[in-house]
């Protein structure tokens, strides 16, 4: 190799490798998952900034809440910033880490119609890729798609042009990064979590070659990481294998009346049929709930489109009610 074609290749791979990354989640800016992920990110060399809801958002799914006021009502999360303090705002000593008092889908908006063009006064920056998660709990199924705030947030990136990749953990705990944040620990969920992160999103960044968007528009991926670590010793690298959302297996919410209680309980199915159906991509892959319940120390790597539409054949179908209307 010449010193010239050295240099090309020196220069085309910090390129590739510094990408510029919108992080969220809907565990809340003070959760030790995606804390380890900024630090990571950051430490590969990719332009990150992270803008996260103050308090829990669990479940909220693409809910789109604005602050209902320009300052907090109520504490944030782990009381890490209080009643009465502004709606939104950064860390002291570190401006590419926000909170803001709305859900994960308008942490996103938030971040893009303000965040770049007032705060940083640039309009034109534009993210290559948005990440929320890890999320503390796996996500997987149609059910949960339209439940979970970590896909909720991917897919409203996803409808703004903007790639984007969910990511959910198996470590449930609500952990504050003060107590728990532990990056040198190798064992530690977040931080192995974190570095799985890092892996994903740069293989994701060599595929892209030079086509202008990491996934095709209106693409988005959803990716549960095993019990790691701490949760799981004998699994520290889990492997990444193609999946699906819907087929057997697939989780469902349910809720069951308990009599001796007098309360209606939560509970999941795996026997809803609807989520079984497959009209789209590869009917042979097993899906994220087998790989994650099934299989020992494998990460689910599933493919989605914001493209709700049925379709042809279903839509087609479905149409010839309208022969019916006058
Ligand atoms: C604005 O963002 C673009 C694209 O990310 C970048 O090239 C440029 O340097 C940024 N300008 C400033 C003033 O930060
Ligand atoms: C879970 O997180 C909470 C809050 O940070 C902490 O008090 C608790 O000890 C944690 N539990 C485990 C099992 O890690
Ligand atoms: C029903 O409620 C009782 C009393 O709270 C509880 O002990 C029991 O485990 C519940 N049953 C089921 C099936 O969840
Ligand atoms: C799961 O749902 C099916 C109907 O879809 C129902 O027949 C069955 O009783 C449910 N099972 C549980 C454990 O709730």
């Amino acid at each position: 190799m010449t010193l010239a074609s050295f240099i090309t290749s020196l220069f085309l791979l910090t390129y590739i490798l510094a990408q510029k990354i919108l992080l969220t989640n809907d565990d809340g800016w003070a959760a030790t998952n995606i804390r380890a992920t900024y630090h990571k990110l950051k430490e590969a060399g990719h332009d990150v900034l992270m803008v996260a809801p103050v308090s829990q958002r669990s479940g909220w799914g693409g809910k789109f809440d604005v602050p209902p006021s320009n300052t907090l009502e109520t504490d944030g999360e782990f009381g890490y910033v209080k009643a009465g303090d502004p709606a939104w705002g950064h860390e002291v000593n570190d401006d590419h880490i926000w909170y803001f008092d709305g859900t994960p889908a308008s942490c996103i908006a938030f971040a893009i119609n303000y965040i770049e063009p007032f705060f940083f006064k640039n309009a034109t920056s534009k993210f290559d890729l948005a990440v929320a998660g890890p999320n503390e709990g796996t996500n997987m199924s149609p059910s949960t798609f339209t439940l979970s705030g970590t896909i909720g947030a991917t897919y409203n990136a996803i409808y703004r042009g903007i790639p984007g990749v969910a990511f959910s953990g198996s470590n449930t705990n609500n952990s504050f990064f003060k107590d728990y944040l532990d990056l040198s620990n190798t064992n530690s969920p977040p931080t192995i979590y974190a570095n799985l992160v890092v892996d994903f999103v740069e293989a994701l960044f060599k595929s892209q070659g030079d086509q202008p968007h990491a996934l095709p528009l209106g693409t988005g991926m959803n990716v549960n990481f095993p019990p790691v670590g701490t949760e799981d010793p004998r699994c520290c690298d889990p492997k990444f294998v193609s999946a699906r959302l819907t087929g057997a297996y697939a989780r469902a919410y349910d809720l069951q009346y308990n009599a001796t209680s007098d309360l209606v309980e939560w509970s999941e199915n795996i026997s809803h049929r609807g989520n079984f159906a497959c009209h789209n991509g590869d009917c042979s892959l097993p899906t994220e709930d087998y790989v994650l319940a099934h299989t020992t120390c494998q990460s689910s790597v599933s493919v989605f489109s914001t493209d709700y539409d049925a379709n042809l054949q279903l839509s087609q179908s479905a149409f010839k009610l309208l022969e019916h209307l006058k």
